[in-house]
């Protein structure tokens, strides 16, 4: 029988294990990344019942749940209700919180906030950043404001040396800026690997759960889309929080990912001027200030983000084509779905697309992926293909499917009563949804079967 391997090859990139070396890696197609180590398999030679007993330890024993008592650990407020809306109700001692992000979005402005919020209560914070001078951080904070001395810094990479600040320091929140510049001793690889990854957040959860600080961590996210590095360092966090938002457009939302302590379908939204970040209390109002008058392709829905509703508006331009493929493009919705409801107009209400340009857009640069919004990108778009103007007190609502039928959506009501907290007088709906919406007075509710009607319902 051949003998048994004492070591395994792993991949330096992404962690992935095997018995034989190989060039490039299958996992993550990453070249020359394997390395040889030491299995950790229990050793041969023991037999069956000792390996069985050093697998078990006697002493452990499972225990009912009536036996154990939790009690919900106070929650520290961060000052920011947007922030805390998110973490599900405030910081949690000992929890490890990841906040991803594009570079330059400002996920170091809101935690240098959320470090003076803490610090002006009374609470101890310490910073510590790999990516930027002391110097650089005291321009930023600058522009946020005065901090008081319960706020304390660090410019250091090494975790062992990060670690042992802590430790001494203790405080009740840390923030690491960011986890791709720190590095342990202990794991091969250079900043920023997976390996290196793994072992830091590894050693960051140790330390939190140990000594009950909660950490936050900041982690750049790779083009596409993803905290660089292995999902695994989503798997390890308790929280993962995404910082979002268009870097040209000034509003910024925090979403919730993964949370251990509360539920995820919340966000938080902010302003980003130049004295730091706002929270926005009211995001309808923000996203339609500056709304364009009589001007054709254009027409406001809502959408739901998180438990709030928010209006949004969308502008269509439709252009005749000099080309023979004619241009598509979105900003704000899905690609695939304007091209969808492109089809849908085409075929269903026989308007020649396929010789025009179609530019869709959001306004404000967020990035919404809800069928809520079907309606009125179709509204808008035949809008800007016809050359009508819809009424601006108008918003439209629902679902569009694949024979141009107009179909309910969730959350009907909720959304009716923002537009109409927001001044607008007349709601297109799903005519399913009519029974529904039928105690709201103050706006008048037109129901709609197919895109036809609605199109027939908008135009002057
Ligand atoms: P930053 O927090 O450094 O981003 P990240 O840590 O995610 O890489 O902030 C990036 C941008 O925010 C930067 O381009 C400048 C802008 N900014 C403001 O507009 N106002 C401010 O008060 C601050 C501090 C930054
Ligand atoms: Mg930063």
């Amino acid at each position: 029988m051949a003998k048994a391997k004492d070591t395994i090859f792993f991949c330096k990139e992404c962690g992935y294990e095997s018995a034989k070396w190989a060039g490039q890696c299958p996992a993550c197609h990453e070249w020359n990344t394997f390395v040889e180590a030491p299995s950790q398999k229990i050793p041969k030679g023991v037999s069956g019942t000792a390996r069985r007993s050093l697998r078990l330890n006697p002493e452990v024993k499972p225990v009912s749940m009536s036996e154990i008592t939790a009690t919900e650990r106070e929650r520290t407020q961060t000052g920011m209700q947007e922030f805390d809306r998110v973490l599900g109700g405030g910081i949690i001692p000992g929890s490890l919180v990841l906040v991803g992000g594009d570079p330059g979005i400002g996920k170091s402005t809101l935690l240098t906030q959320l470090c003076k919020n803490l610090s002006d209560q009374g609470h101890k914070v310490l910073y510590i950043t790999g990516e930027e001078s002391l110097a650089q951080i005291k321009l930023r904070a600058d522009r946020i404001g005065s901090f008081t001395d319960n706020m304390k810094l660090l410019s250091e990479t090494d975790l062992e040396t990060i670690e042992s600040a802590i430790r001494s320091e203790v405080p009740e929140v840390a923030i690491i800026d960011s986890i791709q510049t720190m590095f342990s001793p202990e794991a091969t690889g250079a900043p920023g690997s997976v390996g290196q990854v793994r072992e830091c957040t590894n050693l960051l959860m140790q330390l939190a759960k140990g000594i009950g600080v909660s950490i936050f961590v900041v982690g750049h996210v790779t083009k596409e889309g993803v905290v660089a590095g292995p999902r695994l360092l989503e798997h390890m966090v308790d929280t993962v929080l995404y910082f979002e938002g268009d870097k040209h457009a000034s509003y910024r939302i925090l979403r919730g990912v993964k949370n251990r302590f509360g539920s995820t379908n919340e966000v938080g939204i902010f302003e980003m001027r130049s004295d730091g970040l706002k929270e926005v209390k009211n995001p309808s109002e923000f996203m339609l200030t500056g709304r364009p008058e009589n001007a054709s392709g254009s027409i406001v829905s809502c959408s739901i983000e998180g438990t709030r509703p928010i209006l949004v508006e969308i502008q269509a331009l439709v252009a005749r084509s000099g080309l023979g493929n004619p241009r598509r493009s979105s900003a704000g919705i899905d690609y695939n779905r304007m091209n969808l409801l492109i089809a849908v107009l085409e075929r269903r209400l026989g308007l020649s697309f396929s010789e025009c340009d179609a530019y869709l857009n959001i306004v404000g640069g967020i990035r919404i992926n809800e069928t809520a919004l079907d309606l009125a990108v179709i509204i808008a778009l035949a809008s800007g293909y016809l050359d009508f103007v819809v009424d601006a007190g108008t918003i439209a609502i629902g679902e569009v499917g694949l024979s141009g039928e107009v179909r309910s959506v969730n959350l009907m009501e909720t959304r009716v009563l923002e537009a109409r907290k927001l001044g607008f007088q007349t709601c297109i709906v799903p005519k399913s949804s009519l029974a529904s919406l039928k105690n709201i007075s103050g706006i008048t509710i037109i129901g709609v079967d197919n895109v036809k009607d609605a199109i027939n319902k908008v135009r002057k």
